[in-house]
């Protein structure tokens, strides 16, 4: 079945393999000038399409254009590099789709492939370095200001699994870079501590009850939580190099699990099992009050459905399984019990919070949302706020033809309270087919933005992204 959905997330996620580098000139409003530093992003962005076309690859494939919009004194300046991975250089050099994806063979076989990896879903900078992240890959280096591209690096020669997540949680208290990895082969989980000096304190391996994809995880500030989903990886297709889909399946006869570990070396994980099957991408954020761990999450109900969307979306198919909803997660650590609440209606994806509290109790939270009646593509049409003190949350109104991705919040300076500052999003216009980077005052995220900023070039709305505050 192809229908406008799919359309949809053909026209916008479709690569645009360009690399530029200009000032941005095209800006509607007024960039604050208390905006200063660069907003990086990254999604998948296929240089060489394989013959079949872009519709036959996986959500989660293509090459990594990382893009950095440098703000400074009211202008801003774009650039975009790819992560040059040795197999996007071979790639290129042999000028054919010869890597293969998640549901696509190679189209040629070449001789002494390298690893094939393509670090296209968050770009993080920590210990003054910057890193474009995959989650089945290290993490790949590149210069924070030229976006030349440094190599692959792999904790110091401490790796204990294959790779690590895209998904890092930086405490913003001890600076340090908290990380995950998994893998379908024992040991399921590894966790690794980058202090702010770039040094590894901590790489530790840890079982699972089975092996799961796990996206993302969270930290509070003593313990650290693994979301293990109701799905689970089977090796035979994977090591017979079988499509994704065949590799990994929605269990939903199994109610979701959270490992939860002190943040102390050496400790043990205690499983805790939730009254609901599920998948989340991606926690909100966790913290500690009165002896218990809150964290809140966007959940996917029904894993299969959503593995099979993911499958789909680009090509044809139904994509409906995109429909994740907010939940609050309350695990008891004296009774080791896990409570949980659907917190709303509304489909959300990409929370994000104020990063000085990741980990610690926030009250304001913003994700990408749509009504249930807007449409079923799995596509997001506005921003939310919500607040995690019971108040209303506060909905940006969709603009028609625009898609929003990944909300990032900016403090105005070092010292503004949680919520003071700037929604910084990336948005696609499909009656332009163009993109714009929107700037919103955070506490008014209804009002008309401050400033949009039209790139000269498309970027795909891709995955995820972070912010640097120039020193
Ligand atoms: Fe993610």
């Amino acid at each position: 079945m192809s229908n406008a959905s799919n359309d949809l997330f053909a026209s916008i996620l479709r690569p645009n393999p360009v690399e530029s580098d200009y000032a941005i000139s095209r800006i509607e409003g007024e960039i604050p000038r208390a905006l200063n530093g660069t907003l990086y992003r990254n999604g998948p962005n296929q240089k060489i399409a394989p013959t079949a076309g872009n519709g036959a690859l996986h959500l989660f494939d293509g090459d990594a254009l990382i893009h950095a919009i440098r703000f400074d004194d009211g202008a801003a300046h774009y650039r975009g590099r790819f992560a040059r991975t040795e197999s996007f250089e071979r790639e290129q050099k042999e000028g054919v789709y010869c890597f293969g994806g998640l549901n696509i063979q190679a189209e040629r076989e070449i001789e002494s492939p390298p690893p094939n990896v393509a670090p296209n879903t968050n770009v993080v900078p920590h210990s003054g370095r910057l890193f474009a992240m995959v989650e089945n890959a290290p993490p790949f280096e590149m210069d924070p200001t030229t976006l030349d591209s440094k190599g692959p690096w792999n904790y110091d020669d401490k790796m204990l699994g294959l790779s690590t997540t895209a998904h890092p949680k930086i405490d913003a208290k001890t600076g340090q870079m908290w990380i995950h990895g998994y893998q379908p082969i024992e040991p399921y989980i590894q966790i690794y501590v980058v202090e702010p000096d770039g040094s590894v304190s901590l790489a530790e391996a840890h079982d699972a009850p089975w092996p799961a994809m796990m996206h993302d995880f969270a930290i509070t500030e003593n313990y650290v939580i693994f979301p293990l989903g109701s799905m689970q990886f089977d090796l035979g297709p994977l090591l017979e190099g079988r499509r994704f889909s065949d590799a990994v399946k929605g269990r939903s006869d199994r109610a979701m699990q959270f490992g939860i570990r002190s943040r102390e070396p050496g400790s043990e994980v205690r499983w805790f099992e939730a009254p609901s099957c599920g998948f989340m991408f991606h926690p909100g954020n966790a913290y500690e009050e009165d002896g218990k761990i809150f964290m809140d999450a966007c959940t996917y109900e029904d894993p299969q459905g959503l593995l099979d969307s993911l499958d789909c979306v680009r090509g044809a198919g139904d994509p409906r399984g995109f429909a994740a909803h907010p939940y609050l997660y309350e695990f008891d650590l004296a009774s080791e019990t896990c409570k949980e609440t659907r917190l709303s209606e509304i489909t959300a994806e990409f929370p994000r919070i104020d990063d000085r509290l990741v980990g610690y109790k926030n009250r304001w939270g913003y994700a990408a949302t749509s009504e249930p009646s807007e449409d079923a593509s799995g596509l997001f049409r506005r921003i939310t706020k919500y607040d995690r003190h019971g108040g209303p949350s506060v909905n940006r109104a969709p603009v028609d033809g625009q898609w929003v991705g990944e909300p990032i919040f900016v403090p105005r300076d070092a010292s503004a309270e949680e919520d003071d500052g700037f929604i910084l999003n990336l948005l696609h216009d499909a009656h332009r087919d163009a993109s714009a980077i929107e700037i919103l005052d955070a506490r008014a995220i209804d009002a008309e933005p401050l400033a949009r900023l039209w790139l000269d070039e498309r970027v795909p709305l891709g995955f995820h992204g972070n912010w640097l505050q120039a020193t």
